[in-house]
């Protein structure tokens, strides 16, 4: 008993925490942050392919599904196993893609998966700005979560 509590306030907390991550992102400060990520990202009604993925409507969106990307295997295996663009999920992801994804497949039993790297090397680690390009990514996303 104790430990199924101990459990359970440590979960509340973890989802506290993680809620908590996300308040007071900037869209507008955003917005300059992204700058960065336009390097090889595009996003708006016209974006095409780059050198990464069309970023339009990623919040809520599969891993590795944007229709004409060619992925990497790394990146496409986290799809299949289930990854959904949430904010906390980008939030977790941005300071360093290829760990995220190796985690991620290691945590959903499929090591033998977590293998070769992520064509996205960028990182950012900074949390406020990582708040406000979410923020600026949701607004082009249908949910608005
Ligand atoms: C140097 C180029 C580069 C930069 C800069 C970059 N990315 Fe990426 N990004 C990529 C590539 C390439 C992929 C595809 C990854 C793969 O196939 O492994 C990607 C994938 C992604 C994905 C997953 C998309 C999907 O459909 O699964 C997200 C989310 C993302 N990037 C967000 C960002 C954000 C936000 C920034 C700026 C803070 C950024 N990226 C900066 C190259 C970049």
């Amino acid at each position: 008993m104790l430990r199924s509590g101990l459990v359970a306030a440590v979960m509340t907390a973890m989802s506290a925490g993680a809620a908590f991550a996300l308040d007071g992102g900037d869209a507008a400060k955003g917005e300059q942050v992204f700058k960065q990520c336009m390097t090889c990202h595009r996003i708006g009604p016209e974006a095409k392919n780059a050198v990464g993925p069309v970023l339009t409507g990623v919040v809520g969106r599969p891993t590795g599904t944007y229709p004409g990307f060619a992925y990497s295997e790394l990146n496409k295996h986290a799809g299949e196993a289930g990854l959904v663009w949430t904010e906390d999920n980008i939030f977790a992801y941005l300071p360093d893609p290829n760990a995220f994804l190796k985690k991620f497949l290691t945590d959903k039993g499929k090591a033998d998966q977590a293998t070769g790297s992520t064509k996205m090397v960028f990182k950012l680690a900074n949390e406020q700005q990582r708040k406000d390009v979410i923020a600026y990514l949701k607004t082009f996303s249908t949910e608005k979560k």
